[in-house]
């Protein structure tokens, strides 16, 4: 079964942990796409260039170091400016997208541009003060003294550059079910996919 969900939205919306719970209650591969960007931020941070790093990314840089961090997530997004970065990672999308067994796939440009042919597309979202609060609350719960002003301007110029460049800007696609999760508890979220998702899986 070829099977594709892509969940896009913008910073901190929920889309990891609504497509990890999906993918894990309909036994589909997972793939958090803002990893790759993530871990070619990391590899920018520590003196490669980005295009370099892109084209020589492996699977096993996704699980290396912290790539939670708020510096590693601003330099993520200023690497996903570059189309050279962007067109290093299509490949291994697409091919994670083909597998067998369906897959789901969240970031911010897979309904759009990795798979426009999708099964579902989800565009989950949420105010920009909710998602700053469930992110700054992630991320002093490990451990980081950022305070909530940083976090809610370091997503706001995420979703700044993220919109606004000219390469697979973040966007719903035409087709995407919006799922507005800023008065939704984790749960309510992912029962609200799963209405989309289930509707559209094959034998239903
Ligand atoms: O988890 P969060 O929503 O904060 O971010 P992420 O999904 O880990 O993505 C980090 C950054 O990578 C984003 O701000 C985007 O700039 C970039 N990204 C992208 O351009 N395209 C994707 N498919 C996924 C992430």
């Amino acid at each position: 079964m070829r099977f594709t969900v892509a969940v896009d939205g913008p910073a901190a919306a929920g889309k990891g942990t609504i497509s990890k719970a999906v993918a894990q209650q309909l036994g589909l591969a997972h793939l958090d796409t803002g990893l790759l960007y993530r871990a070619v931020g990391a590899k920018t941070l520590a003196g490669h260039s980005p295009i370099e790093a892109a084209r020589a990314l492996q699977p096993e840089d996704l699980d290396s170091g912290d790539l939670r961090t708020a510096d590693v997530a601003q330099a993520a997004s200023k690497v996903a400016i570059l189309p050279e970065v962007r067109a290093a990672l299509v490949d291994f999308q697409r091919a994670f997208a083909d597998r067998p067994g369906g897959a789901v796939l969240d970031g911010r440009d897979i309904g759009t541009v990795i798979c426009p042919d999708a099964d579902v597309k989800l565009f989950v979202t949420a105010s920009a003060e909710i998602r700053a609060e469930r992110r700054y609350l992630e991320l002093n719960a490990k451990g980081a003294t950022t305070s909530r002003e940083e976090v809610l301007a370091d997503v706001k110029a995420r979703d700044e550059r993220d919109m606004n460049r000219s390469e697979a800007p973040l966007k719903p696609a035409k087709d995407a079910v919006t799922l507005d999760t800023s008065a939704l508890s984790i749960d309510e979220a992912l029962q609200a996919a799963l209405v989309v998702i289930k509707a559209k899986l094959p034998n239903n």
